[in-house]
């Protein structure tokens, strides 16, 4: 039996986790595949149950899971608070050691017209975000005239990285554009140096290197371009929100994140989305579609992730999109079209 602990959080979370464990529910009837389900307190609700946003049994539990589904954290109502839910996901990262967050993006044929950029036909990239390093995890010093933070990475940090994506490569059009600010940035410059190392050892895969700002602009302008961009934690936070406008939403946006510890995390890129909470309204895709990476990376259940998205784009066929896309579906219509198409 696969354990799964599920952290729903706060906002539309417990809303697009339930839709998303109904999709894995149905899917998975009649399969080989079995699994339980463990829910447990993180982000703002642990913080409301037990003043930690990562609570020790929460923790325990991830360490000991086979996968773990992640669906969104964080609320206004914390934003003056002595600790905050955000605080709680980069401690579990980092205590996972997760360090590699991968962020795909394909555009569905129906999606092309409903994205506000003019010619999405064959997108299809990943952004390999580096995720506990850089300078989310550096000294912050916050004082009442100044204010201090320190983006650091070692060496090893990078070169892990980087072989991340240069092998996540070898599987799709093997070439990966590393992207820095080195023109600037210190780490930058060790970042570029190390990704033409690395590149050594793949005389298969193509390497090129963009900096961050005109990064932001191709990918708009030409995001075909694209195969796998690798690059550090802040800007592929940055960088994979611009890139979800070409799919016209953060909804449909899902992502993995794996370590050397075993146990990988699977989550949309998106929060919370306090504005659309409790409307019945929030695009449950993303949660969907994180759901199959879990089944493909972790579980090696090709067919039935295969089976997931091939529901999700059978939905789109028939023009079922929620209110982020334009349409009229509530979280329940979508996926209820998503589970008629399995
Ligand atoms: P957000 O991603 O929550 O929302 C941005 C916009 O996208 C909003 O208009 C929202 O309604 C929309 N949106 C996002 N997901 C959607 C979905 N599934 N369906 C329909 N619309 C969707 O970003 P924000 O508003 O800047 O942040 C809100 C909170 O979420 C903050 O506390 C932030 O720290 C947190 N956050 C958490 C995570 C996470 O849990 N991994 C990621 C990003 C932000
Ligand atoms: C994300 C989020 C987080 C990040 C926040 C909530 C700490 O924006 O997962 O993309 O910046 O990593
Ligand atoms: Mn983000």
């Amino acid at each position: 039996m696969n354990k799964i602990v599920t952290l729903a959080g706060d906002g539309i979370g417990p809303e697009i986790m339930a839709a998303g464990l109904s999709v894995l529910k149905a899917a998975s009837k009649n399969t080989t595949f079995t699994y339980e389900i463990d829910p447990r307190d993180f982000g703002g609700i642990a913080i409301d149950h037990f003043g930690n946003p990562l609570p020790e049994e929460t923790l325990n539990a991830a360490k000991q899971a086979d996968a773990i589904l992640l669906a969104a954290i964080g609320h206004p109502k914390y934003n003056n608070a002595p600790v905050r839910p955000e605080q709680g996901l980069l401690a579990l990262r980092k205590a996972l050691g997760l360090y590699a967050n991968v962020r795909p993006l394909k555009i569905h044929k129906k999606l092309q017209n409903l994205s506000p950029i003019r010619n999405v036909e064959n997108v299809d990239f990943v952004v390999i975000r580096e995720l506990t390093g850089g300078i989310y995890f550096g000294k912050h010093e916050l004082n009442a005239d100044n204010a201090i933070d320190i983006n650091e990475y070692s060496a090893d940090e990078i070169r892990r990285i980087i072989r991340f994506a240069f092998e996540t490569a070898r599987g799709r059009d093997k070439r990966v554009t590393s992207v820095d600010k080195q023109n600037v940035l210190a780490t930058s410059k060790l970042w570029h140096k190390i990704a033409d190392e690395i590149a050594q050892e793949y005389p298969d895969v193509q390497l090129e290197h963009q900096l961050v700002d005109s990064c932001a602009m191709l990918l708009i302008t030409h995001p075909q371009k694209f195969d796998v961009i690798v690059t550090e934690n802040l800007f592929g936070d940055i960088l994979t929100d611009e890139a979800s406008s070409l799919a016209g939403t953060l909804g449909v946006m899902p992502s993995s994140s794996h370590g050397d510890q075993g146990v990988s995390l699977y989550e949309p890129i998106h929060g919370s989305a306090p504005d659309i909470e409790g409307k019945g309204i929030a695009n449950p895709v993303s949660m969907v579609l994180s759901i199959a990476m879990m089944l493909r990376e972790s579980f090696h259940e090709i067919a039935l992730a295969e089976r997931i998205e091939n529901a999700v784009e059978q939905a789109f066929s028939k023009d079922i999109f929620t209110q982020d896309l334009g349409g009229k579906a509530t979280t329940a219509e979508m996926t209820a079209a998503i589970i008629d198409h399995l």
